[in-house]
């Protein structure tokens, strides 16, 4: 499928979306949401792919939000369907399979930095910088922002961050728990892609399973979430990779998951 707005790359079983609107920071239009769907519907179709990795093409931006000049034109009814379009998208890319990580590469912005909320995890150049400065535009954000970074850095510094606008660096970002690592940027892909190898090598259909309960303990109870990892335990108990894992513990040699 050609994409206008992404590139989107195999690197093995690790599928590469580079956002591409450089001259723009990258910044989130209809297109690159379009582009970023379709290739969220190719990663579901394609069982081969076992791990994403999102970055930002340039060495300045991951993406500096959504685009303001389409943003601009919206009323109080087709503000509500731009915020919804994108959050849409971002749900589906958190809800895949595989995990998805966002190796973030400068700027992460408004929606650039909900983009990267919507990845399982994060790492960043030491360049990065974090924000949500929506309330700048007289706005707030409108793609998960409030959600799912009360979720990851806890209330307060949600509050601080979208309140006041003001940009965290990648330092900083790795201290409150925003991003799992920091790299020079020249290294921040080649580090991703290492970190990216550990996961491949475990058994993939319980990787998947721990991060589908994880992601579910957003909204259910503890009870509910508990019956959930239950029910999870005893699936995965009925694969062959378990069979495998358990068995080569026992036998004192090296696991083959095949993921079945
Ligand atoms: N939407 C649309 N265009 C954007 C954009 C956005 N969110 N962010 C950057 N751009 C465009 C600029 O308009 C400029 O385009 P031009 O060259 O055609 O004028 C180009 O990207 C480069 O940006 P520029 O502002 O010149 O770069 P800078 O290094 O001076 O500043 C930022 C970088 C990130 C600080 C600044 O671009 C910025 O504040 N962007 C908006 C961030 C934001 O508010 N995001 C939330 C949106 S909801």
């Amino acid at each position: 499928m050609p994409y206008s707005s992404i590139i989107f790359e195999r690197l093995d079983n690790i599928a590469k979306i580079t956002l591409n609107r450089p001259d723009k920071l990258n910044a989130l239009n209809r297109q690159i949401f379009e582009d970023i769907e379709e290739a969220i519907s190719e990663i579901e179709l394609d069982s081969s792919i076992k791990a994403v990795i999102l970055t930002g093409s340039g060495e300045k931006a991951f993406a500096a939000g959504a685009d303001i000049s389409e943003l601009n034109e919206c009323d109080q009814f087709s503000g509500k369907l731009f915020s919804e379009f994108g959050s849409k998208i971002m749900h589906r890319l958190e809800n895949l399979r595989v995990p998805v990580i966002a190796a973030v590469n400068g700027f992460a912005l408004g929606g650039g930095c909900e983009l990267t909320l919507a990845c399982h995890i994060r790492f960043a150049s030491t360049n990065a910088k974090f924000g949500q400065p929506e309330v700048n535009l007289g706005i707030l954000p409108g793609y998960g922002g409030t959600q799912r970074l009360t979720r990851i850095v806890g209330r307060a510094k949600a509050i601080e961050m979208i309140c006041t606008g003001n940009n965290i660096n990648a330092e900083e970002a790795l201290r409150i728990g925003l991003v799992n690592g920091v790299y020079e940027q020249a290294e921040l892909m080649t580090k991703v892609i290492e970190f990216v190898n550990i996961i491949l090598s475990k058994g993939q259909l319980a990787v998947s399973a721990a991060i589908d309960s994880i992601i579910m303990s957003d909204s259910l109870s503890i009870s509910d979430g508990l019956l959930y990892e239950s029910r999870k335990f005893g699936e995965i108990c009925g694969t062959d990779d378990f069979k495998e894992g358990t068995s080569a513990f026992l036998e004192k040699r090296k696991a083959e998951f095949s993921g079945k």
